[in-house]
């Protein structure tokens, strides 16, 4: 028998986007600080962090010389819970050897993907590396990570919007919903 999807419903703002900007304006400055008169390859990683790094790089700044790379990283699992395999859809152009990276991430959840992103990266010697998330959800972590930069904590509740997805669904929200599931 066909398997049926959930069907899944927006429900409330949890972080809106005033709340969101103002978050966004301090860990720009906080960035800016860390790295002024230093060259600063930014990594986000698709497609998640598309809108958080489009607005926190304008935050940052003319005092540090910004570059941008992506990766593009797929995790097997359903909607609302990854598997924690990572696969590498796309790879950086960059040669980070010897630079200072910082990885944008938008959720940082059972920390797995971060693990294996930050090994992957060291392995390539930068000569520093730190991570950025907006979102955080310290009770579901399965591995510890180390993020320098945090700009929400959350409870365990599933959220879209400002990028993030429900199987595709909704990353163009300028705020922070939950979603719940319907039963039929
Ligand atoms: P982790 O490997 O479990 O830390 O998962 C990180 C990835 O899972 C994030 O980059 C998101 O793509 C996805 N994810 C985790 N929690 C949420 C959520 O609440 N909303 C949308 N995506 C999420
Ligand atoms: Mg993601």
């Amino acid at each position: 028998m066909e398997k049926k999807e959930p069907c899944y419903v927006l429900n409330d703002c949890v972080l809106d986007g005033r709340a969101i900007a103002e978050k966004v304006r301090c860990l720009g400055e906080e960035i800016a600080e860390r790295y002024r008169g230093e060259r600063l390859i930014i990594v986000g990683i698709l497609k998640g962090a598309i809108v958080f790094l489009s607005d926190l790089i304008r935050a940052i700044g003319r005092d540090v010389d910004v570059r941008l790379d992506f990766l593009a990283v797929s995790s097997y699992g359903t909607s609302t819970d990854s598997s924690g395999v990572v696969k590498i859809v796309k790879d950086l152009e960059t040669n980070i050897e010897g630079e200072h990276v910082l990885i944008v991430e938008d959720i940082v959840d059972t920390g797995l993907t971060l693990s294996y992103l930050r090994q992957l990266l060291l392995s390539r010697e930068p000569k520093t590396l730190e991570i950025c998330t907006l979102l955080d959800k310290p009770e579901r972590r399965k591995t510890p990570v180390v993020i320098e930069y945090v700009g929400f904590a959350i409870p365990d509740v599933f959220v879209v919007g400002y990028g993030l997805d429900c199987g595709g669904r909704w990353r163009h929200l300028p705020s922070v919903c939950s979603v719940r599931v319907e039963q039929e």
